[in-house]
């Protein structure tokens, strides 16, 4: 008799739990339209070679354009001692079409069966995410062209440092998603080769065209090197990279997010589509969106580390280690999706509270550099030693409990007797950020240009052809 606690489920004994730990059909079915696709090619080619004849061809296209159909349609029965998508697609077109479906499988194996449709599959998906970051882009871009001047604090260690502008503070994020962007497409890039007909693992004695099938799967070239082509997944690994860095990204905006539109901050208001209530505490709005953006890091992350670890000590060529490598990449390129359209809705719709941020922006003494740079242009005094007056002035504000435009004139001139009314002029938040004009700088002119770079730079992303 069986264990009571736990032994339920081994009455089919241990064969049950092999083909429960063997199985990937659970996963893998969703590679079915790349599945049929490299199929079709391989297919065609073995005709075109004349390694099977032009009728089984033409019946194992249609075998297995009925199956397309069938598993789109949700009538296609997975049957998990089939295993995986390789093997119920094979049986079902068998089904259909009889024993010439065994002729499909001339010249191949599933080593690089599986390893060409995942190529697909994740080639697919950077075409989807590489997309999505644009739009997320031009939500941003939108945002930053209305707020050029608005005014809120910038920080460093989470402390105001210097007047900043709303518009530039976002920019920065679209150049993160630019780099994010040109990782997708380095990523396509190298992925771009076809493993197909590198076989089990040595290649074949089949006269087959790899160019043929690489052309009709829309890949630059087949792979040079068989054992490579069916072990590896560095492909994989580079897109996950790609994704947790953009992961990295959309969670620091979200931190942003979840602060700012905190009461406590309350620079940001985020629209009732992009928040949720308690249910005891009638007064909240939870920033949930944001939270989950900034946590879905960690399991896009973990997928990255998950695989690397998988792959680290396998030794040449196919192991079926390698099956692990589907559910953590389909997780992670999901979440990474959802991520960008939730951070697109969230960025699209929320508003900031202007007052607040100018508020905020003129508090903390956030003009000393200002003041400063004034003591060194206008005063000639060198740098440290304006550092030192500044900061002479900072406290003397901070004992009065005043800001620093607040400070007489006698009194900034008990500091240095070299300043003069001049120096208000630069204490504003407003000359600040007007001021910061250098290239890269945070001066509402800036953000403009660089809106309108950004505008054109996006129309011909977006409309570029997807690179070979
Ligand atoms: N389901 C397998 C995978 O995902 C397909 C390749 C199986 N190859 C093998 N030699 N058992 O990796």
């Amino acid at each position: 008799m069986s264990n009571r606690m736990w032994g339920g489920r081994f009455g089919g004994g241990p064969d049950d739990i092999m083909e429960e730990i063997n199985a990937s059909i659970g996963f893998d079915q969703r590679l079915f339209a790349q599945d049929i696709r490299g199929s079709m090619a391989h297919c065609a080619m073995l005709a075109d070679k004349a390694i099977i004849s032009k009728d089984d061809a033409a019946a194992i296209t249609d075998g297995l354009g009925k199956i397309l159909a069938e598993i789109e349609a949700g009538d296609f029965t997975f049957t998990r001692s089939l295993e995986d998508i390789h093997m119920n697609i094979e049986a079902r077109l068998a089904e259909l079409i009889g024993a010439t479906a065994g002729r499909l499988h001339t010249a191949r194996s599933r080593n690089d069966q599986v390893a060409t449709d995942f190529r697909l599959y994740v080639r697919d998906t950077i075409d989807h995410l590489s997309q999505q970051i644009l739009a997320l882009m031009r939500v941003l871009v939108a945002k930053a062209e209305q707020h050029a001047d608005t005014i809120m604090p910038g920080f460093t260690h989470l402390q105001p440092a210097q007047p900043v502008t709303f518009g530039h503070h976002l920019l920065a994020y679209v150049e993160m998603l630019s780099r994010d962007y040109g990782r997708f497409i380095d990523a396509r890039k190298r992925l771009n080769e076809n493993p197909l007909g590198a076989a089990a693992l040595a290649g074949t004695s089949f006269p087959i065209d790899r160019h043929q099938t690489a052309a009709a799967l829309g890949f630059a070239r087949p792979t040079r090197n068989s054992m490579d082509s069916v072990s590896a997944r560095d492909f994989a690994l580079e897109t996950l990279s790609a994704a947790a860095i953009c992961a990295t990204h959309l969670s620091r905006l979200a931190e942003e997010i979840v602060v700012f539109a905190s009461p406590n901050f309350g620079f940001f208001n985020l629209p009732d589509a992009y928040s949720t209530g308690s249910s005891i505490m009638p007064q909240k709005r939870n920033p949930d969106a944001a939270e989950l953006v900034r946590a879905k890091s960690g399991r896009i992350i973990g997928a990255l580390t998950g695989l690397m670890i998988v792959m680290k000590g396998l030794p040449l060529a196919y192991s079926k280690d390698m099956q692990e490598d589907k559910e953590g990449t389909f997780n992670a390129l999901d979440s990474l999706s959802l991520c960008l359209a939730a951070m697109a809705g969230m960025m699209e719709t929320m508003t900031p509270n202007t007052d607040a941020m100018r508020a905020a922006a003129g508090r903390g003494f956030s003009t000393a550099t200002d003041l400063a740079d004034w003591l060194v242009r206008e005063a000639g005094l060198p740098f440290r030693e304006a550092h030192h007056v500044t900061g002479a002035l900072v406290a003397e504000a901070e004992k009065q409990g005043v800001e620093l435009a607040e400070l007489s004139l006698d009194e900034m001139q008990k500091a240095d007797a070299r300043i003069t009314d001049g120096v208000y002029a630069v204490l504003s938040v407003e000359n600040s950020v007007a001021s910061r004009t250098s290239h890269g700088g945070t001066a509402p002119d800036n953000v403009r240009a660089a809106v309108a770079a950004w505008h054109q730079e996006l129309s011909v992303l977006e409309n570029q052809e997807t690179p070979a």
